[in-house]
């Protein structure tokens, strides 16, 4: 007999889940000092997923009422081929919206095809405008290169660019302001994000270097005025965004540590290993690809193995600890 499936996915706590952040790779072109080692061991190729088997997975939650994917990594566009998954994802019928996050070092090239091929918004992550604390920040980054990607994306017309900050005390705290004002100059957004602590990191201390959102909110508030906006709608992510008087750009406060938002999440993630991962900040997963290659696969099967795995996905984070991480894989697993 043919199984049924439902046709959204809701977990024990009533949420429900209809965004999927899916991991391509877990390699970079940087090093983000909060993201990564500097000596980093990648997951073998063999073990990353296939495009054809990420497509699966994206196909299989958009089945199930998923209707926004992201991309992410690692680097989601330093992996061979990558068009050609996104131009699958973006024919996926029941999908609103295909979405990217990037360190921008290829976006120069990739902008306009991204584009055509249904990306709707993307997002940039971006710390620093001086050249050499961006350097220092992402070990290997290029500046100039980055803001070129940026004002490619700009270019080519997407419905939302949004750069994503996360700020650390004594490294990039007095470039608020500065990054403020490169995306008004730009009419984009801007995220500012608590640094979580996911992976051991020995280059900085967490503890010290943590700034939180309400910090930030007060350096720029001073300058640029910040008027709240309302509840988030729709597929709205964990930020709460603010407005400026004259300038269409939001600001945004990604506030793990300080303002919880778990309670209205709605999202899941695959790891390029295929994992998918319940909760950003907890172990909570099921091994997609053990099903992908296993005997007798179909899509029925994958769609199962994701119906049951919402009853494990748990109520909230626990980064109660912002100096110890709890979670010792590093973000390029999951991507953010
Ligand atoms: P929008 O679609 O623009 O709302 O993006 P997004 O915030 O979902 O995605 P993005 O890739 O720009 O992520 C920005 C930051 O938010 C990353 O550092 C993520 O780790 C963080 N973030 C996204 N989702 C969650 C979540 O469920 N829990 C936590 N703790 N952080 C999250
Ligand atoms: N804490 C917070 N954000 C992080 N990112 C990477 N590592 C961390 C971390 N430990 C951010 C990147 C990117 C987004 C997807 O995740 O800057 O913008
Ligand atoms: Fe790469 Fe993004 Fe991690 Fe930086 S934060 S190392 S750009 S995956």
């Amino acid at each position: 007999m043919q199984e049924s499936f439902p046709d959204t996915l809701i977990d024990r706590f009533q949420r429900r889940v209809d965004y999927v952040r899916l991991s391509v790779t877990d390699r970079c072109d940087f090093r983000c000092v909060y993201c990564m080692a500097e000596e980093m061991t990648f997951v073998p190729k063999r073990d990353v997923l296939s495009l054809e088997e990420l497509q699966q997975v994206g196909q299989a939650f958009s089945e199930l009422g998923v209707r926004k994917i992201r991309l992410t990594g690692g680097e989601p566009l330093i992996r061979n081929n990558i068009m050609s998954l996104v131009t699958e994802l973006g024919q996926l019928p029941g999908l609103d919206e295909l979405v990217i996050t990037t360190n921008g070092s290829q976006l120069q090239r990739l902008a306009p095809e991204l584009r055509e091929q249904g990306v709707k918004r993307v997002n940039v992550s971006l710390d620093s405008l001086n050249p050499r604390k961006f350097r220092h920040l992402t070990r290997h980054g290029n500046l100039d290169q980055v803001i070129a990607g940026v004002d490619a994306a700009v270019a080519a017309g997407f419905e939302r660019v949004k750069i994503n900050a996360v700020i650390l005390k004594g490294r990039n705290d007095d470039e608020v302001v500065d990054l403020v004002e490169f995306v008004r100059s730009r009419a984009i957004d801007l995220a500012f994000i608590e640094e979580m602590p996911l992976g051991n990191i020995v280059e900085h201390d967490r503890e010290l270097s943590f700034c939180s959102s309400q910090e930030l909110r007060d350096m720029i508030s001073a300058r640029y005025p910040l008027q709240a906006e309302g509840e988030p709608q729709g597929h709205a992510g964990p930020a709460r965004y603010f407005s400026m008087r004259d300038s269409p750009s939001r600001i945004g406060f990604i506030s793990p540590h300080s303002e919880n938002f778990c309670h209205q999440c709605n999202r899941v993630r695959v790891t390029a290993e295929g994992r998918l991962l319940l909760c950003l900040g907890a172990e909570h997963s099921v091994d997609l690809r053990a099903v992908l290659r296993g005997p007798g696969y179909s899509l029925a099967r994958l769609k199962h193995s994701i119906v049951a795995a919402m009853d494990i996905k748990p109520e909230r984070h626990y980064f109660d600890n912002r100096g110890e991480p709890e979670i010792v894989r590093f973000m390029n697993m999951t991507g953010g």
